[in-house]
């Protein structure tokens, strides 16, 4: 994956699933970055991933890649346990990082990498929370900051669906499927909230259903508008998010090329006339829906937006957006929501300053 010598030299620590399906295809698109190494303790699975993007540099041992002095930056893709150790070798070694969302459940660990973060010159840049840059979210964050959609009224989200790539949480034996939902699916849609909004959960209520697999969660942002998400591990997949303002409702499905519905304020969604414009966009948006689903569609295409954000942070010396602040602000609410489920009553989010659970 060689672009050009004024590239950011990347190296990637672990060759597992997310790095072979998601940050290795984006990287391929995302301009003046050359990945030039990856680490994996495991040879075959490194081997074998190295080999389909071309990688030359390959290594059983991370610090051998942390000892490079061409690599300016890293990225780590590890088992939540190794995350923050690891993390603090590359900050150690004076490179870049790039990092999941936080995959620790304790804020006190995840502040002790922010305050070493703080003694260094390099940037730290959250990309494990890829909705953020997902183009429809972007598209209707533009559509907020505007405000076309009046005084906001509330907003609904729902995540739910298993991959069937990867085992679920109750398969995992995860003791706590709700830990496991709150985080895997709740921490993406805390974050577009607050991407779109940019105002903070104050309170927030969860209530779990019996087989612990759904989770709906009501949350009190800082400027009193009222969100209600759902979050469950069911076969049905919906990613979607609804933002309700007096000037009109906006529709934002993730899954889908044609997921950006605008309903005006007194049109009614069963009418023939709003019934007809939304197909008619639909048949608009099809050609470029179709080419976009060849590219890898707009999962992938959120990932190299989002990588491609970063690399150019570093080169233009710019702040990049998703810090480890923001990756924080969205472990405290996921906390929160774990605390306020295990108590039965909502929870003031900064009350929790680790993890009680
Ligand atoms: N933000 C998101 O949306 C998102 C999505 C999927 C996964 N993740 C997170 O990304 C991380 C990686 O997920 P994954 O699905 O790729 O997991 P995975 O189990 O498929 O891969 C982990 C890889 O790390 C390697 N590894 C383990 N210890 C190592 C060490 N000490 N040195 C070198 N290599 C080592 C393993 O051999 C394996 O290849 C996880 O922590 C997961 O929670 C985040």
């Amino acid at each position: 994956m060689t672009k050009g010598s004024t590239s950011v030299k990347l190296g990637l620590i672990g060759c597992g699933w997310v790095t072979e399906t998601l940050h290795l295809p984006a990287l391929r698109g995302v301009r003046a970055v050359d990945v030039v190494a990856v680490a994996d303790g495991d040879p075959e699975r490194l081997k074998r991933v190295a080999d389909r993007f071309q990688v030359q540099q390959r290594h059983t041992d991370y610090s051998a890649l942390l000892k490079d002095p061409a690599i300016e930056a890293v990225g780590v893709w590890l088992p939540s346990d190794r995350q923050v150790e690891v993390a603090q070798a590359v900050l150690a070694a004076g490179k870049h990082l790039f990092i999941d969302k936080p995959l620790v459940f304790d804020l006190k660990v995840w502040d002790g990498l922010i305050e070493q973060a703080a003694q260094s010159n390099r940037k730290i840049m959250v990309v494990g929370l890829p909705r953020r840059w997902h183009r429809l979210m972007r598209r209707a964050r533009e559509v907020i900051r505007q405000g076309s959609l009046g005084k906001l009224d509330l907003i609904r989200t729902v995540l739910t669906g298993r991959n069937p790539e990867r085992r679920s949480f109750h398969e995992e034996g995860d003791r706590h499927a709700v830990k496991g939902i709150l985080y895997q699916f709740g921490v993406h849609h805390f974050d577009v909230v607050h991407s779109l909004l940019q105002s903070d959960v104050e309170e927030i209520f969860t209530a779990i259903s019996g087989d612990r697999s759904t989770v709906v969660v009501t949350a009190r942002l800082s400027d009193d508008l009222l969100v209600s998400s759902t979050f469950s591990e069911g076969e049905s997949r919906n990613d979607e998010v609804e933002i309700y303002g007096q000037a009109g409702r906006l529709r934002v499905s993730c899954y889908r090329f044609d997921g950006f519905e605008y309903f005006p304020p007194a049109a009614h969604p069963g009418d023939m006339k709003t019934r007809v414009q939304l197909a008619t966009q639909t048949l608009k948006e099809l050609p470029q829906g179709l080419l976009r689903m060849r590219q890898g569609g707009d999962f992938i295409d959120s990932y190299r937006v989002g990588w491609q954000h970063n690399v150019d942070a570093i080169r233009q010396d710019t702040r990049p957006d998703c810090t480890l602040e923001e990756g924080r602000r969205v472990l405290q609410v996921v906390l929160a929501a774990m605390e306020s489920a295990a108590l039965g009553r909502p929870v003031k989010v900064t009350q929790i300053s680790h993890d009680r659970i």
